[in-house]
């Protein structure tokens, strides 16, 4: 992989960057004065070690965004506050976005957007390497055999996967398997990572978490500090904890992003067909920060869930359609669709992806989480 060269300073940042920004006056001239002041009065306080590093895209999570060159602690701020505090997040945000989300400049956003882009090397790859990154992808057991077999292998990192369905046929109690399943060793099918959790309609259990931990014969204390999770309680609310999750995925070592449910909050507040557009742009707008997501982190699983709606036209086969309509069925990388079976029993069905043949899986909920029937 390639690897780029480029100059890390040591310093104590927030310090300086408080200090800067109160001196600070906007002329261009003042600003190299003050930085070759800056740079003595560092060495007065500490010595400035100036080295130079190495830097692996896939390392590069807790890289300092003020080290783009041309980033000043004014603009870091600006950045920072918006929570694009991740060389991540920069590189793959239309320059347009950061201007409106920080009040920068044009011309700024767009440097720093290619700065970002050419210290992690995001060019053309070959289909090679492509493969490469793919056949190293961590999945996520579902702990049923059923399930992980239908999916090759278990619930993929690197995408988004919708599970849909009609109430109680199980997608919540998924997400929280998933929440414990993560964390295990990748021997034992997880990616020894953490989970954040989007809870739309205050479904999130720990109880449950803990009933599943139990008997996965896991300490459930451990587990449970290993879910982060926030209730979010309107679409914008939702859509501004995903812009957020950057951060958290960096500081949380976060392998899967739960968002239950997607639309819920979408579908109640925009009712009729008048709002009907605005109500897809937004939805759009936020699969695409989701998107985002799961195209800068490696090794990271991003499942949402979402209901179904019954076409009354359709008289042949199941009538249940998943929600959100053509954007929502774009985004999704693999579609799973949820139903009852018999009895207890719950049927999985792969309803769209890029690599897995259709077919169907059985998985029953037990007290201690999803199993085999
Ligand atoms: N402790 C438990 N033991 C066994 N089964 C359980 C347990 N807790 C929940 N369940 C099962 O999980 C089902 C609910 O599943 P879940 O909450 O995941 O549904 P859902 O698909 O998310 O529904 P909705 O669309 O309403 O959110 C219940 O019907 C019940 O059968
Ligand atoms: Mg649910």
């Amino acid at each position: 992989m390639a690897k780029k060269k480029t100059t890390k300073k040591k310093s104590s940042k927030k310090k300086s960057t408080k200090k800067k920004s109160t001196k600070k006056k906007s002329s261009k001239k003042k600003s190299t004065k003050k930085s070759s002041k800056k740079k003595t009065s560092k060495s007065e306080e500490q010595k400035v070690e100036e080295e130079e590093v190495s830097i692996d895209p896939l390392d590069t999570l807790d890289y300092n965004v003020g080290d783009i060159p041309g980033v000043g602690s004014a603009t870091r701020k600006k950045l920072v506050d918006a929570g694009y505090d991740t060389l991540q997040a920069l590189a793959i945000i239309p320059p347009g976005v950061i201007m409106e989300d920080c009040g920068i400049g044009e011309k700024t956003s767009e440097k720093i957007v290619k700065a970002a882009r050419d210290i992690l090397n995001l060019d053309y790859k070959s289909a090679e390497d492509v493969w490469e990154r793919r056949k190293n992808l961590a999945r996520i057991t579902s702990g049923c055999q059923q399930i992980d077999e239908l999916l090759g292998g278990g619930f993929e990192t690197g995408g988004i996967t919708e599970l849909f369905g009609e109430y109680r046929t199980g997608k919540t109690q998924i997400c929280h398997q998933l929440c414990v399943n993560v964390q295990k060793p990748k021997s034992e099918g997880g990616i020894d990572g953490n989970a954040l959790y989007i809870d739309t309609e205050g479904t999130f259990r720990p109880e449950r978490l803990i009933q599943m931990a139990e008997s996965h014969g896991m300490d459930p204390q451990n587990v449970l500090k290993r879910i982060f999770t926030a209730r979010a309680y309107n679409s914008q609310h939702q859509i501004i904890l995903i812009k957020d999750a950057h951060r958290q995925i960096a500081e949380h070592n976060i392998n899967l992003v739960i968002v239950d449910s997607l639309i819920s909050h979408f579908r109640s507040e925009y009712i009729g067909r008048g709002t009907l557009a605005n109500r897809q742009q937004l939805l759009n707008q936020h699969i695409h920060d989701l998107q985002r997501l799961s195209d800068i982190y490696p090794n990271l699983a991003v499942i949402v869930t979402n209901q179904v709606q019954s076409k009354p036209d359709v008289f042949f086969g199941d009538p249940n359609r998943a929600t959100g309509g053509h954007v929502l069925a774009h985004a999704a990388t693999t579609r799973l669709y949820v139903r009852k079976g018999k009895g207890e029993q719950r049927v999985m069905k792969v309803k769209d992806s890029p690599n897995l043949p259709e077919g169907e899986a059985i998985f029953v909920i037990s007290d201690g989480g999803i199993i085999d029937p």
